[in-house]
Parts: C-alpha cells; sequence; structure tokens
C-alpha cells in the first residue's frame, strides 16, 4: 500500500475498502461546510458509496494516473488531498483536497500541498503542477498562495455546485520555480 510521511504529525495512505467507514464519517460530520465548495458531498450518502469510489481510486493509483490519499494526522483521519490526474504528454497535474472543519488552523493542508509539489517535480519529474479553487474560498486559495504558486488567471463560471457557477482561480508552480525556491537549481 502506498503512504507517504509528512513529517512527524502527518501521514499520507492510499485508502482501502476498510477505510470506508473512516472517510464516510468525516464527511458526514462536515456536510454543511464543505458542500460550499465540493460538488459530489450530497452524491455521498452512505458509506457503501465509498466502495466504487475507493475501487476508482486505487484502479487510478494502479493506472499510475493520479493518487487520491487520507491524510492521517498524529495517527487520525482528517481529510484527503490528491492527484486529479497525470498528464504525462504535457507533464502537468493537479492537486484537490478537504479537511474536517474542526482540523483547520493547523497547517495540514499546506504541509501535505507542499509534499505533493515536492513529490511531483522531485520523483515523478512533472514540469507543472495546477490547483484551482473557488474566487471566494478564501481558506483553499491561502493555500497555493502560501507555498507562492502564482495566481494564473480566473476562469468564470468555471465550477458548478448544485444550483449555482462560481468562478474558479487558477494558481500553478512550474518545476523551475520549484526548485529555484527550494535552492535546487
Ligand atoms: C481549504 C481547507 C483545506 C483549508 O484548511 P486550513 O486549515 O485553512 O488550511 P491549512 O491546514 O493549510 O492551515 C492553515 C492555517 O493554519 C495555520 N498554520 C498553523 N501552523 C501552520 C503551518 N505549519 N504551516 C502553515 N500554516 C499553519 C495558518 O496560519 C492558517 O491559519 P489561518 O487560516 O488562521 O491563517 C479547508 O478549509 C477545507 O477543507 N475547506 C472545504 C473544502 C475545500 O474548500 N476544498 C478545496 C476546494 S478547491
Amino acid at each position: 500500500m502506498f503512504y507517504m510521511t509528512v513529517d512527524d504529525e502527518i501521514k499520507l495512505k492510499l485508502l482501502e475498502k476498510r477505510d470506508a467507514e473512516d472517510v464516510y464519517s468525516i464527511l458526514d460530520k462536515n456536510r454543511d461546510y464543505l458542500r460550499e465548495w465540493l460538488p459530489w458531498v450530497d452524491g455521498m450518502k452512505s458509506k457503501e458509496d465509498y466502495h466504487p469510489v475507493i475501487e476508482m481510486w486505487l484502479k487510478q493509483f494502479a493506472a499510475n494516473d493520479g493518487f487520491q490519499v487520507g491524510i492521517y494526522y498524529k495517527e487520525k483521519f482528517v481529510g484527503m488531498v490528491g492527484f486529479h490526474e497525470f498528464n504525462w504528454g504535457h507533464k502537468q497535474t493537479t492537486i484537490g483536497y478537504w479537511l474536517d472543519g474542526a482540523s483547520q488552523g493547523k497547517g495540514i493542508m499546506t504541509r501535505c500541498v507542499n509534499a505533493l509539489l515536492k513529490y511531483a517535480f522531485e520523483e515523478l519529474k512533472l514540469n507543472r503542477v495546477e490547483i484551482r479553487c473557488g474566487e471566494k474560498n478564501f481558506k483553499s486559495r491561502a493555500i497555493p498562495e502560501r507555498l507562492e504558486m502564482k495566481h494564473e488567471g480566473t476562469i468564470r463560471d468555471g465550477e458548478f455546485l448544485y444550483d449555482h457557477f462560481i468562478n474558479s482561480y487558477v494558481y500553478s508552480m512550474l518545476a523551475k520555480e520549484w526548485f529555484e525556491k527550494n535552492n535546487k537549481c
């Protein structure tokens, strides 16, 4: 099974079917807060709904086309982060994430995204990593901004959330910017 150590407090793990209960219970506890920004929340109505989804994530990992991993903070499941897909032709990918509301404010997601940027540029040798955030999702936008990703522009009506469109802010980092930032030229 795929594991990644972010630091002493945070580990990332590819989810298995037996993790469905953990993911579902955190999602269910956070429904109102998560659905403000994520389009799939209402579709998840039981822990069984996660079985085909986890299977799809395992296949995605096996196909080397991205991965979705659980975030374990001090050994407890607190959210998810992942690469939506790997575009090997253009050497690029996008990152998505969500966190248990009570686990916000500790820098967990910033540390996870930084670890995924490192993995994308240094292990996978990708050239570009993108993050799209709702224009008014200031907590989400703060993550790429904190990590010095560049704001490239706005996709108008970039996402449909249940009954309305929102604009998407596009952030990216290129490999050369990662290596400059980390003094690895
Ligand atoms: C987006 C989301 C993950 C942001 O969570 P978050 O807790 O604000 O982000 P982090 O875990 O990186 O924590 C950053 C906070 O911890 C603080 N912090 C503490 N230690 C830190 C550290 N070592 N490094 C960075 N920040 C740290 C920061 O100052 C910041 O606090 P502030 O918001 O008061 O300024 C969360 O709000 C969420 O899941 N929202 C719903 C789903 C969503 O919007 N997903 C994204 C769709 S694009």
